[in-house]
């Protein structure tokens, strides 16, 4: 099948190059000169492991093309995934505007019956608007269905996640878009989820907002067991043993970041919000999550003897999570603009990100007569670090896990005065 993925990003690019896997020909269409440019040349313009070699191989065996030319891409197309941008509005609510301009041009353009799939997080409903916005466009009577298959890669592992997905969710009324869409997922094998739109759609919001839910359980909770002396990760693994409740996402750290789960969480309550039926239960959630790193710097000012002001703190990781480049919404931030506040020194450090101004390359130059190390992403390059050889370079040593990665008594062996979420 000849598939067109509109909106060249982690999710565009990651679910067009597995359709290639599965032996489609894809086009990616892009307003943006410069993705295009780049993509075309096998380069991605985002760091997501494994991803770029998929590419390379791809463009190589021609089964990948990437254009702007809007038009020609819709008219050649036969399944039409809309993979654009759908950012938090000023309201709390998703913004379509990236949504309703690829449906507007897909209704200028429609030439013969075609499938256009809502893949990017949208709120319920937003398959019977872009019905509304193509069919507002069109200039003679062709037939189409919209349908709605959310995704759920995530990034860091985005390859591996879309091509071992553990369930295809189909929201359509449509029995010629159903088949096509099962025909296209057929070499996956995973339960395919046969829905509505609507409950589609319903299916993302509700996934992102319990996984937020667990983490912000689990951060809550790890407030108490410091107050208790309990090891939060014990508990982790002791209660996500049950089956019912899983282990993941019960790691304890400094709140959810990245640009899904804050804005999923935001938009659901916003939705129930409007329909008279809150979600408090979010509400607390979100409330729980931004209180997390706020939480974690009281007990860094605290151990630093209550003030942080000429204090060099070094902080390793910018990144909202190991392996991403993306820095929307990191805790890491939030942390930094906390302690600048405080009137605290800054050295920074991330892998990958480049954002700091006169940010260090090495973890040996930011934590050189640093007062204390706080980690906020959990980069394994970190956990690799030889601790003993480092600590001599600073002037105090402090460390501040806030992703539990090292071990405390190891840690402390080592002479540092270790102090993470909840771990001990
Ligand atoms: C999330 C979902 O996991 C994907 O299924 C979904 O497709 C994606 O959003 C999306 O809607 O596009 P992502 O935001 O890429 O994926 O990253 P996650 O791995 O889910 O991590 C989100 C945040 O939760 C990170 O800040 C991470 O550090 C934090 N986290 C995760 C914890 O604090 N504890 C955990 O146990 C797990």
């Amino acid at each position: 099948m000849n598939i067109l993925i509109v909106g060249t990003g982690y999710v565009g690019t990651t679910t067009g190059l597995i359709f290639c896997e599965m032996g489609h020909k894809v086009t990616g269409l892009d307003l943006d000169e410069h993705k295009i440019r780049s993509l075309q040349e096998g380069n991605l313009y985002f760091y997501e492991p494994g991803l770029e070699e998929l590419l390379k191989k791809h463009i190589q065996a021609q089964n990948i093309a990437f254009t702007n030319q809007t038009e020609k891409a819709i008219k050649e197309n036969d399944v039409i995934f809309i993979c654009v941008g759908t950012p938090k509005g000023t309201d709390g609510n998703a913004d379509l505007t990236f949504v309703r301009k690829a449906a507007e041009s897909i209704g200028q353009n429609i030439n013969t019956y075609k499938v256009i799939v809502t893949k990017s997080t949208v709120p319920v409903g937003t398959v019977e608007l872009v019905t509304g916005w193509i069919q507002s466009k069109q200039t003679a009577q062709i037939p189409f269905d919209v349908v709605s298959n959310p995704e759920f890669l995530r990034e860091g592992s985005a390859l591996q996640d879309a091509l071992n997905p553990d369930r295809i969710v189909i929201g359509t009324e449509s029995e010629a878009a159903r088949t096509i869409m099962k025909e296209l997922y057929k070499n996956f094998h995973c339960p395919i989820v046969e829905t509505n739109p609507k409950a589609s759609e319903m299916i993302k919001y509700a996934s992102n907002s319990f996984l937020a839910l667990k983490i912000s359980y689990i951060n809550e909770l790890s407030r108490l067991c410091d107050e208790l002396g309990i090891n939060v990760n014990d508990v982790s693994q002791g209660i996500g043993l049950d089956p019912r409740i899983g282990p993941q996402f019960l790691r304890a750290g400094m709140g959810y970041g990245g640009s899904c789960f804050p804005k999923d969480v935001n938009a659901l309550i916003q939705i129930a919000n409007e329909k008279g039926r809150p979600m408090t239960i979010l509400e607390r959630v979100v409330k729980v999550n931004e209180e997390q790193p706020l939480y974690f710097i009281d007990k860094i000012k605290d151990a630093l003897g209550g003030e942080l002001k000429n204090k060099t703190i070094a902080v390793l990781g910018l990144a909202f999570k190991a392996n991403t480049d993306d820095t929307r919404e990191s805790p890491s931030i939030t942390l930094i603009d906390r302690l600048l506040e405080e009137q605290a020194n800054i050295k920074v450090h991330d892998p990958i990100v480049n954002l700091w101004p006169h940010q260090c390359r090495t973890v040996e130059n930011t934590i050189s007569g640093a007062d204390a190390i706080v980690i906020c992403t959990d980069w394994e390059e970190y956990k690799r670090i030889n601790w003993g050889n480092l600590k001599p370079l600073m002037k105090q040593p402090y460390i501040f896990d806030g992703r539990n990665m090292l071990e405390k008594v190891q840690m402390e062996n080592l002479g540092f005065y270790y102090i993470g979420i909840a771990n001990y």
